[in-house]
């Protein structure tokens, strides 16, 4: 699934305030209505409940991307995810959704849910891509411009027993 040039040369690592210029510079360039550095630090706050995590590419030791998911009980919530705009289509988002994937069977997490913005359809094809089923919209959840998110839904569990 992942194309492994773009692996190889990324590692996955907790983000921390140092890589927040980089990650609100993505924010920018990624959404309509983006996070304010405020939220980041709020989910910072919020660990181990809240986990983040930066895409570094080796070489460079640029970030590229990051994911923001939290973990409670039996729910995982993916709660952002990016890519900075020139590094997209290399196989990155991949790599990000499987790992918050990995991470979620490693804790014993049923499923995985999500919003997305129901005209997205990169990240529409991404979450179709690894399985994940629409449950649910949440009308008018968006703003800027006001759009109804989409819920997606990933059972962990089921994946575990097809895999035994
Ligand atoms: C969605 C996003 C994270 C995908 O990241 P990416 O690194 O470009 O994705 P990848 O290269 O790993 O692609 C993985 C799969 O996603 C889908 N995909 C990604 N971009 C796509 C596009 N522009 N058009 C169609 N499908 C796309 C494809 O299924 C792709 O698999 P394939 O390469 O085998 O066809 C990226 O487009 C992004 O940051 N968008 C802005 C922020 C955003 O929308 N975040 C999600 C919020 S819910």
């Amino acid at each position: 699934m992942l194309k492994k040039s773009t692996s190889a040369n990324l590692i996955l690592k907790p983000m921390d305030e140092g890589n927040l210029a980089t990650v609100m510079e993505i924010e920018q360039l990624s959404f309509p209505y983006p996070w304010s550095q405020g939220m980041f630090l709020s989910e910072f706050r919020k660990r181990p409940f809240s986990l983040s995590y930066v895409a570094e590419e080796q070489c460079s030791g640029e970030i590229v991307g990051y994911v923001l998911f939290s973990l409670v009980f039996e729910e995982l919530h993916l709660l952002n995810l990016a890519v900075h705009p020139r590094c997209r289509r290399k196989g990155i988002g991949d790599r990000l959704i499987a790992f918050v994937l990995g991470i979620g069977r490693e804790r014993k997490t049923e499923k995985v849910l999500l919003e997305v913005r129901a005209s997205n359809a990169p990240a529409l094809a991404l979450y179709h891509k690894f399985g994940f089923r629409e449950v649910g919209i949440r009308p008018n959840y968006y703003l800027n411009p006001t759009e109804n998110a989409l819920l997606f839904q990933f059972n962990l569990e089921k994946v575990t027993i097809q895999h035994v």
